[in-house]
């Protein structure tokens, strides 16, 4: 049993006061707040937000705020358990849904922080990436890693959609979040996605290997859907996923946040694993069930909700009839780095 501790106002007012002003705090009535006994205590809420909900609003941004006036028009997705203003969806994770209107152009920079993009409504939008021109289509996941110029264009003709995540919260915390602006880039023809579009085979010209840290910026979701039915037609596995990885390694495609593609099938219900990393969920085809801890999630096509660490999490599809699909992020990269991934089964 773990035993109770002594609390500031059993010590005299002007022990306290003496402390204060000696910029000391006794740690005894706060150490089961920074080490609670068994688990974390987090401050991440099971949060949903409805793409229908969010989507009116951020069309409506288009027309408030020109894109001269936001350089990126991006609704934070916020949890309320950190407080809406820091714009954390979990510890390390930030999401926001961002509109790029036909003709729009977001100027090119580049930041500590690294970033992904997940395709959720349009045609004709790109993003380029060091010179890379990356097409946008639904589902697709865009890399811009650390430090990676990046602008996004618009050549089509209605609105354009996606999802952020970035790991913004973190490198703001370490106080290391920055961003330099850029000019317009020219584009490379040196294309990741069709370089690396055949599994099993890299490029090794003159014998040698690629040496670039980001060698593939654009996984489309055609192929990682196609990736997810071969696993599920060719191998009996509960969990039907697949990991966003870089090709040249095999490790995780960037260096904080792991993604990974999750297909369920028709009415199949599945537990996840309780694990220390928070995690995040964004429906790219279907219908499902979310139940985090003691709420239940109804996720429609293009909903998004998140679950911190140590969270039970038991995803159902409600088709009975289609497979369902979800786009993952979580923070097990980190945890791994720091020595404090957990995964109690
Ligand atoms: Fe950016």
């Amino acid at each position: 049993m773990t035993r109770q501790l002594g609390s500031l106002e059993d010590l005299p007012r002007d022990y306290r006061a003496a402390l204060t002003e000696r910029n000391l705090l006794p740690l005894w009535p706060n150490l089961r707040a920074v080490l609670p006994p068994d688990k974390p205590q987090p401050r991440t809420r099971p949060t949903h937000w409805s793409y229908e909900g969010l989507r009116p609003l951020l069309l409506r941004a288009g027309e408030l705020t020109p894109i001269e006036w936001a350089e990126r028009r991006v609704l934070v997705l916020a949890n309320p358990g950190h407080g809406l203003d820091n714009m954390q969806a979990t510890p390390a994770i930030s999401l926001g849904m961002q509109l790029l209107l036909p003709g729009e152009w977001a100027p090119s920079h580049r930041h500590s922080p690294n970033a992904v993009r997940v395709i959720v409504e349009g045609e004709g939008a790109y993003t380029t990436v060091n010179g890379e021109k990356c097409v946008m289509h639904r589902g697709d996941l865009i890399l811009t890693p650390t430090w990676q110029w990046h602008e996004h264009g618009h050549e089509g003709d209605k609105p354009v959609v996606w999802l952020d995540v970035l790991d913004l919260p973190l490198v703001h915390y370490l106080e290391a979040s920055y961003h330099v602006d850029g000019s317009r880039q020219t584009v490379t023809p040196d294309r990741g996605d069709a370089i690396y579009a055949r599994g099993g085979v890299v490029p090794a010209s003159a014998f040698e290997r690629a040496d670039k840290p980001y060698p593939m910026l654009r996984y489309p979701w055609q192929e990682a859907r196609a990736a997810l039915c071969a696993l599920a037609d060719n191998h009996d596995l509960a969990t039907v996923q697949v990991a966003y990885v870089n090709p040249e390694t095999g490790r995780d495609a960037q260096n904080i946040l792991g993604y990974y593609a999750q297909m369920l099938r028709p009415a199949q219900t599945l537990k996840l694993p309780l694990r220390s990393p928070a995690m995040v969920f964004h429906v790219i085809e279907g219908a499902i069930e979310a139940r985090i801890d003691e709420n239940a999630f109804a996720l429609a096509e293009a909903d998004t909700c998140c679950a911190p660490g140590y969270a039970s999490v038991t995803l159902q599809n409600r088709s009975p009839r289609a497979a369902a699909f979800l786009f993952i992020a979580d923070e097990a990269p980190l945890h791994r780095k720091l020595g404090i991934y957990e995964s109690r089964g």
